[in-house]
């Protein structure tokens, strides 16, 4: 059978879909993944990498060039939720759909009307002062120049996991959960190269796993269907073919 009327078939018999999913689920809202070509491990900034930038001990000391960063590459005010944001939320609020778990900081679920997101990297629309936690919100860090900072003098970081920190792990629990009570599990947008997130879809029992991404990933073989296409495209031609 053709891999989308499958997909199709899966998603119209399920009532506890979970989708799983990375940067490739909003690069058709323009905000580019990681590990593309033009990916934002592409960029250089003078020598350093991106992901050293976006590491505990440089943010530490280096915050100038952390948000200088995040003001050119991170952040996207402008991108909207798109077709694959906005099927994934339809099929939650039908009842088909349990939830999200998702590497993505960007809030483009919530912002389609997904209600239940598990954040696993955390949030760039949340911030707080890194030295007595009051929370901040986005738009008004954003407009101040260079470092942001607290009434407290501490430095305000975005609420997102930075290489050297660990998941939390309450998010971690709930997502293997949701994972682990599955019946069908699309799997979308994502290189899976990053751990301890890539282990996560090992928590899945059933035997409908959708891998969908436009390049091969190292989990391919686990998969029960695997389409290398454009995620909106998928995600829209079998929710029409569900109906
Ligand atoms: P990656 O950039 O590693 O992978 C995104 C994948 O999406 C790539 O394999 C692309 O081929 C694919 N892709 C891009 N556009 C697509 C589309 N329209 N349809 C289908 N596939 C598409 O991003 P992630 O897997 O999310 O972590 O990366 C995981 C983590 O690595 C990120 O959360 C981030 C990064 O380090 C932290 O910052 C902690």
């Amino acid at each position: 059978m053709d891999k989308i009327k499958q997909l199709s078939h899966w998603i119209a018999d399920a009532n506890r879909i979970v989708f799983f999913g990375g940067a490739g689920c909003s690069t058709e809202s323009g905000i580019p993944d990681f590990r593309s070509g033009n990916g934002l491990y592409s960029k250089h900034y003078g020598q350093l990498s991106a992901e050293t930038i976006l590491s505990h001990s440089f943010f530490q000391k280096e915050p100038e060039l952390f948000y200088d960063f995040y003001r050119k590459y991170l952040y996207f005010p402008n991108a909207v939720p798109n077709r694959a944001h906005k099927i994934l939320a339809k099929l939650e609020e039908q009842g088909k759909l349990l939830g999200i778990v998702t590497q993505n900081i960007d809030n483009l679920h919530q912002e389609a009307g997904s209600k239940n997101v598990k954040e696993l990297h955390g949030s760039l629309s949340r911030n707080y002062c890194s030295t007595c936690k009051v929370p901040y919100d986005t738009e008004d860090i954003i407009s101040l120049e260079g470092v942001p900072r607290c009434e407290c003098g501490g430095i305000i970081r975005p609420d997102i996991v930075l290489y050297e920190e660990s998941l939390d792990s309450m998010v971690i629990e709930e997502s293997l959960q949701m994972i682990y009570d599955a019946d069908v599990l699309i799997v979308g947008g994502t290189s899976l190269a990053v751990s301890p997130a890539n282990s996560f879809i090992r928590y899945y029992r059933g035997n409908q796993l959708a891998l969908i991404n436009l390049s091969s990933t190292p989990f391919d073989y686990k998969a029960d269907l695997v389409i290398h296409e454009k995620l909106g495209d998928v995600l829209e031609q079998a929710y029409e073919g569900a109906l």
